[in-house]
């Protein structure tokens, strides 16, 4: 750092010191050469504010994860409060009261025999140490050829190594290559883009694809397959629920061949879909439960995962370590954030108020299908995806020229200045994401369409 430091400080605004030394996460930073980075300062409610005043509603939640919305008092209190009594001590051999109270109380809302928590610190980290307990309990019971996971195409699952090696968006895989081998992968549940011969009855479309599991496992070798990672409701690529039947097929053939099914609900967990877990909306048991962001509401950073009991088994009787750990993970003032957290979701009702609320916001936002660009609409409870595409008859996608050009060029600036927080993603087909908050109301349902509705009609213009 130059000795002129404390002057650029005094005399440059935040966002010419954000583009100065701030790197931000997949972000082109030469983007922002030209323009300012958005810069947000404070958040109340639904809206966040940035540092010139201006309001934004927050349709994303942030990143997936402000279920309570900004600005709750009680909840940064409950970490000001642990922060003084006992800020940090490890998960390493010691216990301390708020990891336990949260344990037990997260063991309780989930579904089945998941009564075991592993704390992490994020969702990467939750995915990544279900992929390691996973191989290490089968080469505890004898199994120690199973280490390959199955994920769908462009699933996002996470970054770190192993993670990365389960996501299934090959651009953001490559510059890493080579990856801890055993990644394979399945079709995905996007409906709207379904093959031919399935492309008339969802039913039968969840049901190909469920059996493409099968067929995936039998072409690896049953010996050699771990688990099946599977979000409730797939995000990359814009909102696929689960075609119906789906997940039950997924559970027989994970019986069939003992593999294990984790349900990553590092999104869908926490209210999202309605439910505390999204597996619990569409009625499947998992194996493994992964979770972070809502679990916090993002007042304090965890993550982890809740493991039946039968796999737990050889790590609470035997003489089995599980071999892994990270100093942060249930961070005594994460766990009392969460807790409180979790407060907030019972005091309010949240989850029977998304329940309620949703089949107004599916309306809402269904309004927009009469706009040439809207392909299509989809998601459930607080999580949708709209598809925008060039061709509404013929569902044709743009180039990849027009989407760096709408997306990029366009969309992203347009919605900000518009005053809506979402995401304009062309991971797989172009789309718009939308999570709000799970207190917002037929309000932030109609601002949202509005917004949306003139950006999207400016688009069209440009196309
Ligand atoms: C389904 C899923 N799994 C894992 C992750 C990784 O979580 P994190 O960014 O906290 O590492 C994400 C992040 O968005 C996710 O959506």
């Amino acid at each position: 750092m130059t000795s002129d430091h404390t002057a650029d400080v005094a005399s440059d605004s935040l966002e010419a010191r954000a583009r100065r030394h701030l790197w931000l996460h997949f972000t082109r930073m030469s983007s922002y050469q030209g323009n300012d980075v958005p810069t947000i300062v404070r958040g109340e409610g639904q809206y966040v504010y940035d540092t010139r005043g201006k309001r934004y509603l927050d349709g994303l939640s942030g990143l997936f994860v402000s279920q309570i919305g900004h600005g709750r008092t009680e909840v940064a209190e409950a970490a000001a409060r642990q922060a003084a009594e006992l800020a940090y001590f490890p998960l390493w051999s010691y216990a301390h009261p708020r990891a336990i109270e949260l344990a037990e109380r997260l063991a309780h809302l989930a579904p089945g025999d998941l009564n075991r928590v592993f704390f992490t610190t994020s969702g990467s980290e939750a995915v990544e140490s279900a992929w390691k307990m996973a191989k290490q309990y089968f080469k505890t019971i004898g199994q120690p050829s199973r280490y390959k996971v199955l994920s769908r195409e462009i699933a996002y699952h996470g970054t770190s190594m192993g993670a990365l090696a389960i996501t299934g968006l090959p651009d953001i895989k490559t510059p890493f290559e080579p990856l801890p081998p055993g990644g394979v992968r399945v079709p995905n549940t996007n409906f709207y883009r379904a093959p031919g011969f399935v492309a008339d009855d969802v039913t039968a479309f969840g049901r190909w694809a469920a059996d493409e599991i099968e067929r995936a496992i039998l072409r690896e070798g049953p010996e050699s397959v771990a688990a099946v990672y599977l979000e409730p409701v797939q995000n990359s690529g814009g909102c696929f629920p689960p075609p119906p039947g789906y997940f039950a097929r997924v559970r027989e053939i994970c019986d069939r061949y003992g593999v294990l099914l984790v349900s990553d609900e590092v999104i869908c967990a926490f209210g999202r879909l309605g439910y505390y877990f999204g597996s619990q909306r569409y009625g499947y048991q998992p194996d493994v439960i992964t979770f972070a962001k809502g679990v916090t509401s993002g007042y304090a950073p965890l993550g982890g995962m809740l493991v039946s009991d039968r796999l737990m088994e050889p790590f609470a009787d035997g003489p089995a370590t599980f071999l892994h750990g990270v100093t942060f993970a249930g961070h005594p003032v994460s766990a009392a954030v969460a807790l409180a957290n979790l407060d907030v979701f019972e005091k309010e009702d949240l989850l029977g108020s998304v329940r309620a609320n949703e089949d107004a916001f599916r309306a809402t936002l269904r309004k927009l299908t009469d706009l040439p660009i809207v392909g299509d609409v989809r998601g459930d409870g607080y999580f949708y995806g709209i598809e925008m595409v060039k061709e509404k008859t013929t569902r044709e996608t743009f180039t990849d020229e027009e989407s760096e050009r709408l997306l990029r060029g366009f969309l992203s600036h347009a919605l900000y200045d518009a005053g809506l927080i979402c995401r304009a993603d062309d991971r797989g087909d172009p789309v718009i994401q939308l999570a709000p908050p799970l207190t917002c109301t037929q309000e932030h349902f109609d601002e949202m369409e509005q917004i949306l509705r003139s950006v999207l009609t400016e688009a069209w213009k440009l196309i």
